[in-house]
């Protein structure tokens, strides 16, 4: 209903992503205006569709049919190219690669703003509470790069056993030290994998490593079916506390929400064993920045690796960039060729819908008619 409230009345977007630009449509002449922004990242291929120029591939049919769409990767400060557009926009579009910070201040300027569209998965980069409050919706392409992110997570875990990039560093610079690296290689055969959270990336993740012989646990708020669950090999795990002293490695795979942000703090990361090896290609905010950081000094934490930080882009000073026993990467891994044709093949559909007035699918709302999807409320 609120969809198609929505598309009834005049509609400005605006988009972004990556190094990613920004974008925003606005149209001309039609009955129903239309404006979006969106924020994209630098083109190298011709499927580089999240760039500032690919534009997601949607400029030519979004102004075919009048709509201004504006791409700008200028999204941080009070005189940023976004700001600019704000009180105009009828739609946002962004990526959670690069995103535009969507504060309550800024949906309180942005008068026109109906709907707010995720190219990817992931919305916590926007205010959600301010967002059903202001009637907005909010919506991202569920899916879209689940297999990308659990395909990153299993190399990283591979790095982190294998002590893999101080041997990568000794080849750049000259030097030969297997000993240097084999003092603290694994195989990753025998291991106890817990994973935080098992839903679409967790459950990909936990059916990739069944093949490697590992003593598999999963924590998430809901169990899996006993079908699933057998045929994923893995054990429910219903009190996380007692969950992470038995894992070698974990991997965070839930949300950034009011419960789980700053869920990995001291007391948290005191509970794991010591040696432990973490994932995070979550949220950087389920942690706490500097707990991570003296857990990786101590040794504590033996390997820290993820694609995701707070905020994003990490500043130049970012503890996590200067901490040893880390193989941290840009926020990467849900962004491959592949995951960018369907976020944008999301992003056109869920777009052609609310021109429509048509509903989304149910599974990509975050936020819709006022109420916030179950995990982040
Ligand atoms: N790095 C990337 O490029 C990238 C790409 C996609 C998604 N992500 C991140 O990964 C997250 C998970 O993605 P998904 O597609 O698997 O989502 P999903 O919704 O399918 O799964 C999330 C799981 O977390 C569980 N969960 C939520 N709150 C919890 C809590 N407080 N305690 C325990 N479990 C909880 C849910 O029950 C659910 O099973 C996203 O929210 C996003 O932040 C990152």
């Amino acid at each position: 209903m609120a969809m198609k409230r929505a598309a009834a009345s005049a509609v400005r977007a605006f988009t972004s992503s990556g190094n990613f630009a920004s974008s925003s449509v606005l149209s001309r002449g039609l009955h129903h205006p239309q404006k979006m922004f969106r924020l994209l990242i630098r083109r190298y291929l011709g499927n580089f569709l999240g760039c500032a120029e690919n534009a997601l591939g949607i400029r030519e049919w979004l102004e075919s049919q009048g709509h201004q769409y504006i791409v700008t990767p200028d999204k941080d400060g009070p005189h940023c190219e976004l700001e600019k557009h704000i009180p105009d926009l009828h739609v946002l579009i962004t990526t959670p690669f690069h995103p535009a910070y969507v504060t309550a201040e800024r949906i309180k300027k942005a008068k026109n703003l109906q709907l707010l569209l995720t190219a990817g998965i992931g919305s916590d980069h926007i205010d959600l509470k301010a967002a059903a409050d202001a009637g907005l919706t909010v919506a991202e392409v569920t899916g879209s790069n689940v297999v990308s992110v659990a395909e990153d997570e299993l190399m990283r875990i591979l790095i982190l056993v294998r002590n893999f990039l101080p041997g990568h560093h000794q080849v750049i610079t000259g030097d030969w030290n297997v000993a240097a690296i084999a003092y603290r290689a694994y195989d990753l055969e025998g291991k106890t994998v817990g994973t935080v959270g098992a839903g679409r990336i967790g459950r990909l993740l936990l059916q990739r490593l069944k093949p490697f012989n590992c003593n598999l646990l999963y924590h998430d708020r809901l169990k899996m079916d006993p079908e699933l669950e057998s045929q994923i090999g893995a054990k429910f795990e219903e009190n996380l506390d007692e969950m992470l002293p038995k894992c070698d490695i974990i991997v965070i795979n839930m949300p950034l929400t009011e419960k789980t942000k700053g869920m990995f703090d001291k007391k948290k990361i005191a509970k794991l064993k010591k040696g432990v090896l973490i994932v995070n290609n979550a949220r950087g905010a389920i942690m706490d920045t500097q707990a991570v950081v003296d857990a990786c000094s101590s040794g504590h934490i033996a390997g820290y690796s993820g694609d995701v930080w707070y905020p994003q882009p990490a500043p130049k000073d970012h503890p996590w960039r200067y901490m040893p026993n880390q193989a941290m990467t840009p926020h990467i891994s849900g962004t491959t060729i592949d995951a960018q044709l369907r976020y944008a093949a999301g992003v056109k559909d869920m777009l052609e819908k609310y021109f429509k007035g048509d509903d989304f699918p149910p599974q990509h709302y975050i936020v819709k008619d006022g109420e916030l999807a179950s995990q982040y409320r």
